[in-house]
């Protein structure tokens, strides 16, 4: 890999690692200034504690040479929400990933009202079906102006209609909830809706007969 250029690297990574989730991150940094943007290097990293992992580049607008304004947000305040992407929100979600300089509400561009946190002064999408309050659990620089940020979820919200409860068990409608991710190439997205069904098989395997 190291002796690819940048662009190669990024590539192998980008179009095979398929499909990405998408956090849909939302700052309100030092100043008081809210920020939205989508990544998709991202994923839950456990439940005990409940941890999420963000992958955050240099940012390009700036020549590489600055943090993007979700990276410096959380250094200065150690706190974001996550919202999970549906495809009523795709549009907007995409305009939030617009190079705007710092300082834009990229909510208040794509039309979307902001929420009150329970926890933390970031704030959450009004309209975004699951989201999560986090706070920084840890930051790991991964190079210049860029790192992943792992946040431990002290809140989720979830509306009711993905919600019930099944013989004392909770039941998460996720088929419902109609969430996209990143695929293969520039501007692809897939949805989740041919979703393939396998039953977990534990030791020892089955006699077939
Ligand atoms: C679907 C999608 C996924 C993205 N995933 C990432 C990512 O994982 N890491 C990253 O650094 N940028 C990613 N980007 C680009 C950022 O969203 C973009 O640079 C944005 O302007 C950053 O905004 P900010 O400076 O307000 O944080 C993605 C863009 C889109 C549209």
């Amino acid at each position: 890999m190291d002796r690819l250029d940048p662009a190669a690297r990024y590539k192998l990574l980008v179009n095979t690692i398929t499909p990405r989730p998408i956090a849909w991150v939302v700052t309100r940094d030092a100043g008081g200034r809210v920020n939205a943007a989508p990544y998709s290097f991202f994923n839950a990293m456990g439940g005990t504690p409940p941890l999420v992992a963000i992958g955050m580049a240099p940012d390009v607008q700036r020549g590489e040479t600055g943090d993007k304004d979700s990276l410096r947000a959380i250094r200065e305040t150690g706190a974001f929400t996550v919202a999970l992407v549906d495809e009523a929100h795709a549009q907007a979600m995409n305009l939030t990933a617009v190079n705007a300089p710092a300082g834009v509400d990229e909510l208040a561009l794509a039309g979307l009202d902001a929420a009150p946190a329970t926890s933390i002064a970031a704030p959450l999408i009004a309209s975004a079906p699951v989201q999560f309050e986090c706070r920084l659990w840890r930051l790991v620089e991964t190079g210049p102006h860029s790192a992943i940020v792992i946040g431990e979820v002290q809140v989720t919200h979830i509306e009711d209609r993905f919600l019930s409860e099944e013989g004392g068990k909770l039941r998460i409608d996720n088929p419902a909830m109609q969430l996209i991710g990143r695929s293969y190439a520039a501007g692809e997205y897939v949805r989740n809706a041919a979703p393939l069904h396998m039953d977990r098989v534990s030791w020892p395997l089955e006699d077939k007969d």
